[in-house]
């Protein structure tokens, strides 16, 4: 039988990391006049959008930043060495916290899959954004992604058929719990398998719910002098369309996915 990996998992279930390389590199093109050359990716896990990253130029190169060795050496076997050695060499990973790596330093900051919500507090998030300012060059930005919404005050679960070549499969995003009494929420994430094994718990995390206001002045307050929230649009069925612009007003609505950038 063969065995699957819950990163490979995760990686079809929650990822895209060639749209947002090209995110990335639109919005500091728009900003700088100039395409960005070096990413940081914080959190990076498997470290995929560093892959994608130098792909995208010749001259791209990539740093990623994570505590856990396991994700890392997932990425390293199943990510960096299918890559030609000449994409390889300009990838680069760090073995660290974010909080205290601050070289090299790069043009772009990024960090997805809301994976600075385990920064419960102000101070934690400030020192963190903090860092990033440290380790990006005049010239240089920080984005994030944020979610939020009605749905995410309750708990609740999410299902979603994740089909491709070769793999079928069920993404079950539980909501364990929400605090309103600190914003904070609990989540699970299981796969089920089309022979109906199903793979509890693969992921759990437990967040702060940081909401926009929250993250732009924080942001703010570790020296980055504009922000901006880029919210995306819907189709005829009100559903997101995968295209963000830069806002100062919308809707609520029940469940909601924006970028936050920050510029130095
Ligand atoms: C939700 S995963 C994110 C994976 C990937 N960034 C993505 O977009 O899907 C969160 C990752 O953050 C890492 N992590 C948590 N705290 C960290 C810290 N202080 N410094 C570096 N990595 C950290 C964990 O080891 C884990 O691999």
């Amino acid at each position: 039988m063969i065995k699957i990996n819950k990163y490979e998992l995760y990686e079809h279930s929650v990822q895209d990391p060639d749209v947002e390389a090209r995110f990335i590199r639109s919005l500091y093109k728009r900003t700088f006049g100039k395409p960005p050359l070096y990413l940081r990716e914080d959190f990076c896990g498997t470290f995929k959008l560093c892959c994608e990253w130098v792909k995208m130029g010749k001259d791209n190169k990539a740093v990623g930043v994570d505590l856990d060795r396991e994700p890392i050496s997932y990425g390293k076997k199943n990510h960096l060495e299918r890559l030609p050695p000449q994409q390889q060499s300009r990838i680069k990973i760090i073995r660290g916290n974010v909080l205290h790596t601050h070289r090299p330093i790069v043009d772009v900051v990024g960090a997805f899959n809301f994976s600075y919500y385990i920064f419960k507090t102000r101070a934690d998030l400030v020192a963190y954004f903090k860092s990033a300012y440290k380790s990006i060059g005049k010239k240089g930005m920080i984005v994030v992604d944020a979610f939020g919404g009605t749905d995410a005050m309750d708990a609740n679960v999410e299902k979603r058929v994740v089909k491709g070549k070769g793999y079928k499969f069920t993404y079950i995003w539980e909501q364990k719990n929400y605090n309103v009494i600190r914003n904070e929420a609990e989540f699970n994430m299981h796969f089920k398998m089309s022979n109906g094994r199903v793979m509890r718990n693969a992921f759990q995390y437990d967040w702060r719910m940081w909401t926009l206001p929250e993250i732009r002045e924080a942001m703010r307050e570790a020296g980055f002098k504009k922000t901006s929230v880029y919210w995306e649009g819907v189709d005829k069925h009100g559903r997101g369309n995968g295209h963000f612009r830069a806002l100062e007003y919308d809707d609520a609505c029940e469940v909601w996915i924006a970028y936050i950038v920050g510029i130095k």
